[in-house]
């Protein structure tokens, strides 16, 4: 386990084979809009907005010098019991007024993973003050991708949860694709026993599965009928993604909580949180000397990433970029669905908002299970970088990305798929 070699790190990188990884790293060291460049100076196309979080496109520096600015005021305060940095109070007031909620409120966290604890734990807390504590399982669905974290990893479905011992009580999962298999799902549990059911609008880390028509607003409507909650991870689907704020406006959904973080700095620095509905907020917000909510991270509403917040909203709205989410997704799909006739492609998941996937052969797969993982590489050789997920590889450009950039990561996936 000592170093090998020089180029051995000491990064323990997420999510990665390490054992390979050690003496393989990619190292990035500058990146212009959707352009990024290595250490050995070759230039490769952003296709995956790093994350799925780099919207306005890389080095701008209307937000590096907002950052700048608030560093030479204040770096931060924190924002536990009366305390409050302006930034921090002006990113909240802006985004309950876009929210797609009435009265919405603002719990600022450092990412995404923290948003969707933060909601988990807000779901159970609210049950209890309406004195309805036996309201405790957390539903979601398979494929879905909710972050690292205790509960996050304890509802996702893309299997995080297994080797890792227990998990936290009181989650299940139902097919992605079915209102009725959540129908059932909530009438074997008893709907007065769940507390809140989580989607994602399109599920993006699992494998860009869109969601089937008229699913979204099915989901709505059980809440509706049951008191469920809903909560919406709209970790990769807000700010731009899906050509809207918040990533649920196309179905007029009407979430109890709204799960953000990635696009609302871009990146630019780390930042997430939960926008939450009034109806959940009013046991905590109405009453002075009532419940409080025992939860909230130091850099809650951290001013530097609340500023560089700002100004990554102020860019989606000066350079039209919201809307870019929608009006690409036809070229994107258009790119990708020009792979469909390659012999190694299964199908071509796109359509809503500016990401999708290209799913592989199924006998493929079961050959090759790291063929995904192949294929990331081989479209790297020829210039773009791509995300493995699941069955493919992803896409998922800044919104800054012209129609020819994606004709050329289509381009460039063939030329990995027929390295393949
Ligand atoms: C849908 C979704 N939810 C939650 C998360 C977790 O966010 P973070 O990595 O910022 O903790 C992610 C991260 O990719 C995500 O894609």
């Amino acid at each position: 386990m000592s170093p090998t070699s020089a180029a051995d790190s000491a990064l323990w990188h997420p999510f990665a084979d390490m054992a390979t990884v050690r003496e393989q790293e990619l190292v990035i060291v500058s990146g212009d809009d959707v352009w990024v460049w290595d250490d050995s100076g070759r230039r490769l196309l952003d296709g995956t907005a790093s994350l799925w979080h780099a919207n306005v496109g890389h080095g701008r520096r209307e937000i590096a010098d907002a950052v700048a600015d608030q560093l030479r005021r204040i770096e931060t305060y924190q924002a536990f019991g009366d305390l409050v940095t302006e930034p921090a109070r002006a990113l909240a007031a802006r985004l309950a007024a876009l929210a797609p909620m009435p009265e919405a409120k603002v719990f600022f966290g450092s990412g995404g993973s923290d948003a969707i604890d933060t909601a988990a734990k807000l779901a159970r807390a609210y049950w209890i003050e309406r004195g309805r504590p036996e309201r405790t399982q957390l539903i979601a669905r398979t494929a879905s991708f909710h972050g690292v974290h205790g509960y996050g990893t304890s509802i996702g479905g893309t299997g995080i949860g297994a080797g890792v011992g227990g998990l936290v009580p009181g989650a299940s999962l139902v097919p992605h694709d079915s209102v009725g298999a959540l129908r059932a799902e909530l009438e074997r549990i008893g709907a007065d026993h769940v507390a809140a059911v989580f989607v994602e609008p399109v599920m993006a880390p699992g494998g860009v599965y869109l969601p089937p028509e008229g699913y979204l607003e099915a989901v709505q409507a059980l809440c509706d009928d049951t008191g469920v909650l809903l909560v919406v991870d709209s970790v990769v689907c807000a700010f731009g993604r899906l050509g809207t704020w918040f990533g649920t406006e196309r179905w007029n959904l009407r979430p109890d909580m709204v799960c953000f973080a990635k696009g609302v700095t871009s990146g630019y620095l780390p930042l997430g949180g939960v926008v939450v509905s009034g109806r959940v907020a009013e046991p905590f917000w109405s009453r002075p000397g009532g419940p409080i909510f025992a939860h909230g991270v130091t850099y809650a509403g951290h001013a530097t990433c609340c500023a560089a917040a700002m100004a990554n909203l102020d860019l989606l709205e000066r350079d039209g970029l919201l809307a870019r989410g929608r009006d690409l997704e036809r070229p994107l799909l258009e790119a990708l669905t020009g792979l469909a006739d390659h012999p190694l492609v299964a199908r071509i998941r796109a359509g809503v908002g500016l990401l999708g996937a290209v799913a592989l052969a199924p006998d493929l797969l079961q050959r090759e299970p790291s063929a995904p993982a192949r294929l990331y590489e081989l479209v790297r050789d020829a210039g773009v970088l791509v995300r493995p997920v699941g069955d493919g590889v992803a896409v998922a450009p800044p919104l800054t990305v012209q129609v020819e950039h994606l004709e050329q990561i289509g381009t460039a996936v063939r030329a990995g798929l027929d390295g393949l």
